[in-house]
């Protein structure tokens, strides 16, 4: 397998990836935190993937690495055959806004631009025709189930709606990687359900991979696989889906643990 040679699957894989930290302290000589020391992950099919550990054990930073938002110290990043650790700072901008698709807790939706503004506003930054991109926009939010919510803003949008805006916009481009960090944080647990079949659903229907941080192992028995973090490296993985979430918590603290 080369570079040069893409595969029709869509995969991922880090390879020893280091990230440190300096500390924020008024000490020259105070050591860095490392964040992330070692991870090494792959990912082989499309498909709907969870990423656990405790609070401080590097999930964020390693999301915002996949990304392109910051880059490793260390260590080899492939996103469907993409060394993403080696791009140029523009390919990684070009990188950030048409192969990944972000979903963050707070869905971070504009309040001034309505859905369907949103949903197409990384199309706007791209420079790309405005008509082919408002009707790109409409065909996701009717997939989505909001075809009679275009034009409403943020505000006037249900928790759940403003959550299937932020997936819209994660799809304009049909990245090859959709990243959530703990999507539902703010959700009661109706729209929590909702969205974890959503992006389950996404997954399968559009061939990528979603790849999720959360805490929750109701969360997780959605996924495939779960991979769990230990301080900073990945401490083991199992399938998870259709897993009872008591099992499945039980297991997740075990490698946590152990390992
Ligand atoms: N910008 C930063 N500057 C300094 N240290 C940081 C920074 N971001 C994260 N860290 C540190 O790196 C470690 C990993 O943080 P990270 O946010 O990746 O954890 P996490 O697993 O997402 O935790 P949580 O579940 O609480 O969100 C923590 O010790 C954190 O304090
Ligand atoms: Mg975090």
């Amino acid at each position: 397998m080369t570079p040069s040679t893409p595969l029709a699957d869509p995969q991922l894989i880090l390879r020893g990836i280091h990230k440190s930290y300096r500390a924020a302290s008024s000490h020259s000589s105070a050591r860095p935190i490392e964040a992330l020391c070692g991870v090494d992950l792959a990912i082989d099919a499309p498909g709907f993937y969870a990423i656990m550990g405790r609070s401080g054990s590097g999930k964020s930073t390693l999301l915002h690495l996949l990304a392109g938002l910051d880059r490793p110290d260390s260590g080899e990043i492939w996103v469907a055959n993409r060394a993403v650790h080696a791009l140029r700072e523009s390919d990684l901008v070009t990188y950030r806004r048409r192969d990944v698709g972000i979903i963050f807790q707070q869905f971070n939706l504009l309040p001034t631009l309505d859905a369907l503004e949103n949903t197409i506003l990384p199309g706007v930054l791209d420079r790309r025709p405005a008509a082919a991109l408002a009707q790109r926009g409409r065909e996701i939010l009717e997939q989505l189930g909001l075809a009679d919510r275009m034009h409403h803003r943020p505000e006037a949008l249900s928790g759940g709606e403003q959550q299937r805006v932020a997936i819209a916009r994660a799809l304009l481009f049909s990245p090859t990687l959709i990243l959530a960090d703990e999507p539902t944080g703010n959700l009661d647990s109706q729209s929590s359900a909702g969205l974890w079949r959503l992006l389950e659903e996404t997954a399968a229907q559009h061939k990528i991979i979603v790849l999720m941080v959360t805490h929750e192992a109701v969360a997780a028995a959605h996924c495939q696989r779960t991979f769990i973090l230990k301080d900073g490296r990945v401490a083991g993985a199992f399938e998870s889906h259709g897993l009872d979430p008591t099992q499945l918590a039980h297991r997740s603290s075990e490698l946590a643990r152990t390992a």
